[in-house]
């Protein structure tokens, strides 16, 4: 299979510092792949490199190549937003803008020009559907985001990155503000979701890993150590440092 997102010989340095060594990546589509490792191994620097969130860091040198479908959008000539659109990231807290819910979810359409009501509404319906939330929350489309629980702002922030039609999804610690029955709901989400999206989870919880991924990459001081099906990774490591950090040795 052709894979949705690839890095070849990716390093990334914050000014002297080099953060990521020669990563050599496949992402599959439509799976969701877990990136684990210890504090500061570069998990969430790897991340932002598949939708160029790192450009927004001040004194980043990137080298190497990164692939989305096969094209490199490492180069100039990458539109940012549209990259950015097809690319859609969650973050760790949910971030909510303080708006309403329906202008949450219609906000990425309305900064691309679309105004019309009879087109935002079905997406409005349809981005809610998508992460469980309608049910709940179609009588008060109107109501203020920030009113929300912790978990249906996450599920909302989904909602909203959903909303313009992304091809991958990018998650870094998704659940880490969550209690574990909102974690738990998150998590079937996320697997519902990789019918459709290619996900990429970054999280320090490896049940959580071993519970959605398919695919994980065990990271340490910058490299990618190992990776391979999740079953393998936990249960059959071939680097003994791997296999310290998911017996729990250190971390
Ligand atoms: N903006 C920055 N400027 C300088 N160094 C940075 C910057 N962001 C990250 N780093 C460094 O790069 C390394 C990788 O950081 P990164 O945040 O990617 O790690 P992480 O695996 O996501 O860690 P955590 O699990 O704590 O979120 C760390 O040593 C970190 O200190
Ligand atoms: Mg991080």
């Amino acid at each position: 299979m052709a894979s949705k997102l690839q890095t070849q010989g990716l390093n990334l340095y914050y000014g002297k510092f080099r953060a990521l060594l020669d990563v050599n990546l496949s992402i599959q589509p439509r799976m969701i792949t877990a990136i684990i490792g210890p504090s500061g191994c570069g998990k969430s620097t790897l991340l932002r490199c598949f939708n160029r969130m790192n450009d927004l860091v001040k004194g980043v040198r990137v080298a190497g190549r990164v692939l989305l479908d096969g094209a490199d959008i490492l180069g100039p000539a990458t539109n940012l937003s549209l990259l950015r659109r097809r690319v859609g990231m969650v973050f760790q807290r949910p971030n909510p803008f303080p708006l309403s819910i329906i202008d949450n979810v219609t906000y990425g359409l309305r900064v691309h020009g679309e105004t019309r009501r009879s087109r935002l509404l079905p997406v409005v319906e349809s981005s809610l559907q998508a992460t469980g939330l309608w049910d709940e929350l179609k009588d008060r489309l109107n109501a203020s985001a920030l009113d929300l629980s912790p978990e249906q702002q996450q599920r909302l922030c989904l909602s909203r990155v959903v909303a313009v039609q992304p091809e991958v999804l990018l998650m870094d610690e998704p659940c880490s503000a969550l209690d574990p029955i909102a974690t738990e709901r998150v998590e079937d989400l996320m697997r519902e979701l990789a019918g459709q999206y290619t996900i990429v989870i970054v999280t320090h919880n490896m049940q959580q890993a071993a519970r959605v991924a398919s695919q994980t990459a065990f990271m340490l001081l910058g490299e990618l150590l190992e990776f391979g099906p999740t079953l393998n990774v936990f249960e059959n490591p071939k680097d003994k440092r791997t296999e310290d950090y998911v017996s729990g040795r250190y971390g």
